[in-house]
């Protein structure tokens, strides 16, 4: 494996780090794999910072500058450690077409920010994605990993309600 200098750019070795160097390696440490290598690094850390970024762009041997454009330019990777909680709703065309963007906007003014945000305390990031193969129980939205299908506005937002009580209660 080549010289790739973890620690320099402030990544702890563990179990997701020999998941990534594996994917690298099966990929052959090819430029060309970068999508796909963003993608599964995305998967194992949920969200992809500078130093993993930096760590990429020395195993692949690129610039950091161009890792970083091509992960800033596609909105479905996220360069920020999300919320405690996370909700994505489906944005592909059938789930748009059947309300999608008043889920995404009734969240939005219920709590005071913007998709692709985090709220100030931390407790919720909301995000939004292309389709997620599920069209036929659009609209769709996932809220801490659990999929709601035919999902409605009120049912949504009760679903985080419900998610950031019980961690209120579970904090005290
Ligand atoms: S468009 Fe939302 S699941 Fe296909």
């Amino acid at each position: 494996m080549p010289d790739t200098g973890f620690q320099q750019v402030g990544l702890k070795v563990d179990r997701r780090l020999t998941l990534l160097e594996n994917a690298i390696k099966k990929h052959q440490y090819k430029k060309d794999a970068l999508l796909e290598i963003l993608h599964t690094a995305q998967e194992l850390y949920g969200y992809l910072d500078r130093s993993l970024l930096t760590y990429i762009s020395k195993l692949l041997r690129l610039p950091p500058s161009h890792v970083y454009g091509v992960a800033t330019f596609y909105n479905l990777f996220k360069l920020k450690k999300p919320g405690a909680h996370v909700v994505t709703v489906c944005m592909g065309t059938a789930c748009y077409v059947k309300g999608a963007e008043e889920i995404v906007s009734t969240i939005e003014k219920e709590f005071n920010f913007k998709r692709g945000e985090t709220t100030e305390d931390g407790r919720l990031s909301l995000f939004v994605t292309r389709c997620i193969g599920a069209c036929a129980m659009a609209p769709n939205a996932i809220v801490d990993g659990e999929t709601i299908g035919k999902a409605t506005p009120e049912e949504v937002l009760k679903k985080i309600r419900t998610i950031l009580e019980a961690a209120k209660v579970e904090a005290r």
